[in-house]
């Protein structure tokens, strides 16, 4: 009789957002960025992915996932492509050891869940992949380091590769046609910088118009603006972010977080047809935030939005009444995560 065991592992991953922006694609097929990118990872005791990978014959012929209890399509090429390379490195563990049951042949059954709004412009795409990597990694019992998952997780989403980190993290946009050297690099762990805190500000918790993919996509082809942030600005704010998070210089990290996502939403207004991800609560949120700073008389707190009217916040523990009380007063109730002080993830972005 057949073996109809089912295996299976679980694990959670963080959502990260972005102080210099990925926005745009040089390889769609392998999901390689037009230029390299910095995030911070939130904490995720606040805003996670569940994911559990199961494995069996007794499963069918086909590989599912549910998502937030609705089936998913994951005949697209960036789910397939995590799954290859996941089997290929399973199937040869099982080609070296042959007391290691064939799992690589089995069909996959995933279920996931977000405990944040999904496709909103909070990063879902981020802990989504993340985890899922993770799980299927854990399931097959992989050796694989958070670098070599982040290669895998990058093909299922690109923000997703910086979620198999806890901290500040970089992605690295690499040189090599293949996608190998474009990974997730530790620029600090969430211990350095420890007084570090995001709030959240949920403007809409509903499906962004623009995906991701498909905005950058229109963007590349459209906006001349994209050429300048792409091979200009973006190494710029590289740099001087990389060594503010690295100095603790919150004026610096502010200032190039709050320039940089400024940048990306000119150059989503300079695609055509253009993308408006900000709406009138957002710039509102973005004029609380400068008069935060103007009454402090030096920078306290930074904005930033993703792909979505959504904004995250940047403070320090120490102003904490000075920002997000003065946002939370200012904006109206908020309740539950979207009002708290968001701690950064310290270990590892997900659970090994
Ligand atoms: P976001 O701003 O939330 O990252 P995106 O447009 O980048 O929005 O991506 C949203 C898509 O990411 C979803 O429609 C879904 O396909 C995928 N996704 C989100 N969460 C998960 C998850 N937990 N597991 C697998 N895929 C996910
Ligand atoms: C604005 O990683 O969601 O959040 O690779 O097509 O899945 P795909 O896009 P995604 O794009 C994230 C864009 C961003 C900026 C960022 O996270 O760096
Ligand atoms: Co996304």
């Amino acid at each position: 009789m057949a073996d109809k065991k089912i295996y299976q592992a679980s694990t959670t991953a963080p959502v990260n957002i972005a102080v210099v922006k990925y926005w745009g694609k040089r390889d769609p097929k392998l999901n390689l960025p037009t230029n390299s990118s910095v995030s911070v990872t939130l904490s995720q005791a606040d805003l996670r992915t569940h994911t559990t990978a199961a494995c069996s014959s007794s499963f069918g012929n086909e590989d599912t996932l549910l998502l937030n209890s609705s089936p998913q399509d994951v005949t697209g090429a960036r789910t397939q492509a995590c799954f290859r390379e996941l089997r290929a490195l399973r199937s040869s563990l099982e080609a070296s050891d042959s007391s290691l049951p064939k799992l690589s042949t089995l069909p996959l059954r995933i279920v996931s869940e977000n405990n944040f709004p999904t496709a909103a412009g909070l990063a879902s795409s981020a802990a989504g992949f993340a985890a899922l990597v993770r799980a299927i990694a854990n399931l097959y019992e992989l050796p694989s380091s958070p670098t070599d998952l982040s290669r895998i997780a990058r093909q299922g989403s690109g923000s997703a590769c910086r979620s198999l980190f806890g901290g500040y993290v970089a992605w690295q946009m690499g040189s090599k046609a293949d996608g190998s050297d474009s990974v997730a690099v530790e620029v600090a762990p969430a211990s350095h910088w420890p007084t570090m805190r995001a709030l959240i500000l949920v403007v809409s918790a509903e499906k962004k118009g623009v995906s991701s993919t498909s905005g950058m996509q229109i963007t590349v082809a459209t906006s001349k603006l994209f050429k300048h942030r792409a091979e200009v600005v973006v190494p710029q704010h590289m740099e001087m972010m990389e060594k503010a998070i690295k100095e603790k210089d919150f004026e610096t990290f502010a200032k190039v977080t709050m320039m940089d996502s400024n940048s990306f939403h000119s150059v989503c207004l300079d695609t055509f047809p253009p993308i408006f991800y900000l709406n009138d609560v957002s710039r509102s949120a973005i004029r609380v935030v400068e008069d935060i700073n103007k009454k402090a008389g030096k920078i306290v707190a930074a904005y930033t939005f993703d792909a979505g009217p959504n904004a995250v916040i940047y403070f320090e523990e120490e102003n904490v009444e000075q920002v997000a009380g003065v946002l939370k007063s200012a904006l109206g109730s908020l309740d539950g995560w979207q009002g708290r002080d968001i701690k950064v993830q310290d270990t590892e972005g997900v659970d090994a």
